[in-house]
């Protein structure tokens, strides 16, 4: 079988993960070259798996054997580059958030149709076993219908640990589109589209210092919120909360809870693929543990390309689509949104729930 053509632009921190399973996990993919502005490291992934040709985007673009490209260039990035993929006739499939603007997602899709080629977005976290497990769980109608959610991602940002954390408090970081996208997409994944919402977001801490090593001391100005507070009503008619905030010490809040008519499910964390989900139907005494019943439990990252190889070979749709990781986008702008007006904001976007993993689901994996 002819394996997909992966060019992947963005050497970065994250690219270590994308290397490692595209070139070692998923088979019918192939990754075939990568390029950074940085040279250096483009080159120490060239290094590290020799069949990668060391290229540039330029190249990349042009290059035939190449079918998808994979940007996970830092968000400002996002829009530009996968803009030139599909306007070169790629598809594409980048990192969170899916661009900046409404207006940029929007131009997105639009030269993809056009130029028939498809849109992907991550995160794809909720094709891990952990969501894929709960969502077989709320498909069958074990918690009843879903009344409520609440979610919560609570930290104080990630200057302790990147090497270059400006990014995160920056048009396109911040703790909402940093991590609300593994939260959103899991949701959405689970629950269905959102209709409206409302928020309140601030700035706790207008100025950061890195204490990563390599710039330890350095200061970062914050320009985005950091701690953000958003009422989702989904358009099945269940209501949700979610906090993300880089402003939280501490906390002992779930990731994800889900409230049936019958019952409540802990959904792992969205940032993983696996997890250990629970649930305490009506008539339980006690939380009762869900064994995983779906694969891809470990870091997994990267399964969406495959899906979206496998969907490109056979006409199916795929999971992580540009309409959902576009609707998670107009989801975070429209809770800002909120704050600023001091209203609930009507979505104009909606998406498909992306389609659930059967549980004997492959990817030709090595
Ligand atoms: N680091 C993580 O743990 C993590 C986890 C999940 C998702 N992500 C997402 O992945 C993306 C990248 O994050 P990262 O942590 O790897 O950032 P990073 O800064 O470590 O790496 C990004 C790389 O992209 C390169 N780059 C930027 N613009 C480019 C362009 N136009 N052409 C070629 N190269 C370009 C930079 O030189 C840099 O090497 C972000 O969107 C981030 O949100 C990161």
């Amino acid at each position: 079988m002819k394996k997909t053509g992966i060019g992947i632009i963005g050497c970065g921190n994250i690219s270590a993960i994308y290397f490692k399973n595209l070139c070692t996990v998923f088979d019918n993919v192939e990754v075939i070259a990568c390029a950074d502005l940085i040279v250096e490291r483009a080159q120490a992934k060239v290094d590290e798996y020799p069949n990668v040709q060391m290229s540039t985007l330029k190249e990349i673009l042009s290059n035939p054997a190449i079918d998808i490209i994979l940007n996970i260039t830092t968000p400002p990035g996002h829009f530009p580059v996968a803009l030139q993929a599909v306007q070169a006739g790629k598809s594409v499939y980048s990192e969170k958030p899916l661009v900046l603007t409404r207006d940029e997602g929007q131009q997105l899709l639009k030269a993809a149709a056009e130029n028939d080629v498809l849109v992907g977005g991550a995160p794809d976290t909720f094709m891990g076993g952990g969501i894929q497990t709960c969502r077989k769980v709320i498909d069958a109608g074990r918690i009843g219908e879903p009344i409520g959610a609440q979610a919560f991602m609570l930290c104080h940002g990630h200057e302790s640990w990147h090497p270059d954390p400006e990014f995160y408090y920056k048009i396109g970081g911040g703790p909402m589109f940093d991590m609300g996208p593994y939260y959103l997409t899991a949701l959405v994944s689970l629950l269905g589209p959102v209709k409206r919402v409302t928020g309140s977001a601030r700035i706790s801490f207008p100025e950061r210092t890195i204490t990563s090593k390599i710039k330890y001391g350095q200061k970062v100005d914050v320009e985005v919120a950091t701690h953000i507070t958003g009422i989702l009503d989904f358009a099945s008619g269940a209501i949700g909360t979610i906090t993300t905030s880089f402003d939280v010490w501490a906390a002992e809040v779930p990731r994800i809870e889900i409230f049936g008519t019958e019952g409540s499910l802990s959904v792992p964390d969205p940032n993983t693929f696996g997890g250990a989900p629970k649930i305490k139907r009506m008539d339980d005494e006690t939380w009762q543990d869900i064994p995983l019943t779906h694969e891809f439990a470990e870091n997994s990252r990267g399964i969406a390309l495959a899906d979206m190889a496998a969907a490109i070979a056979t006409g199916r749709a795929h999971r992580a689509s540009g309409e959902l990781a576009y609707h998670i986008l107009d989801i975070m702008h429209a809770i800002q949104d909120a704050s600023d007006t001091g209203r609930h904001v009507e979505l104009e976007s909606s998406c498909e729930r992306p389609a659930p993993l059967s549980i004997s689901e492959k990817f030709n994996q090595r």
